[in-house]
């Protein structure tokens, strides 16, 4: 069976929770399609001593292994910003197309969050839904998961980098951070988690017949 779930939106918005929600709850795979790019950009920033170098990024973006995707610093508002950068660079995007467009349409159904998820990597996903927050409420809530290991950030330097973070997505040229034309729009600002992950699974359930 193939069965898509394309979950995009900004950063914090609650993709991952809701996507891993979903993932548990119909028995699909499950890609955090921002951690390829969290990956790639970590390990560029190490081989050009802080600089970035596109052509190494697409490189390093082509040969990501598992020991990449697992580590432990992808979360840092650094490898977030480097993310960020990488992901507005064409060949990176290019080296990454393949791989998501097969997970998504794997056998036994599959959810993938990102940006462009419902746009460009998988446009005939059964189910599309657009995640978002006000920028305050997703600031707050970054700001509580980044504190634990960086006590010393502000919720105002954390919403800085959310919006120069979503500024960059959206704007760029090459598969802009953008709602699909027929995705559900999901607003988590005002609901508890699991309001939210209620109303997607009511989304996917209305599809899955
Ligand atoms: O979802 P995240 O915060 O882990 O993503 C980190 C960055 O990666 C994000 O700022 C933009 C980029 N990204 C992207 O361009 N396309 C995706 N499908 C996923 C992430």
């Amino acid at each position: 069976m193939r069965f898509t779930v394309a979950i995009d939106g900004p950063a914090a918005a609650g993709k991952g929770t809701i996507s891993k929600a979903l993932a548990v709850k119909f028995g699909f795979a499950y890609l955090d399609t921002g951690s390829l790019y969290r990956a790639t950009g970590v390990k560029a920033l190490e081989v050009g001593r802080g600089v970035i170098d596109p052509a190494v990024a697409a490189q390093l973006a082509g040969n990501l292994s598992q020991t990449d995707l697992d580590r432990t610093d992808l979360r840092t508002d650094v490898a977030g910003q480097a993310a960020s950068k990488i992901a507005a660079m064409p060949d990176v995007r290019a080296a990454l197309l393949e791989f998501q467009k097969n997970y998504a349409r794997r056998d036994g159904g599959a959810v993938l969050d990102g940006r462009d998820i419902g746009t460009v990597i998988c446009p005939e996903a059964e189910v599309k839904i657009y995640v978002t927050a006000s920028d305050e409420i997703r600031a707050k809530r970054r700001h509580k998961e980044l504190a634990q290991a960086k006590p010393e950030l502000t919720v105002a330097q954390v919403l800085n980098d959310l919006r120069a973070r979503d500024d960059r997505d959206a704007a760029r040229d090459i598969a802009p951070m953008r709602p699909a034309d027929d995705a559900l729009l999901l607003d988590t600002t005002e609901l508890s988690i699991e309001e939210a992950v209620r109303q997607a699974i009511i989304a996917v359930q209305a599809h899955l017949k």
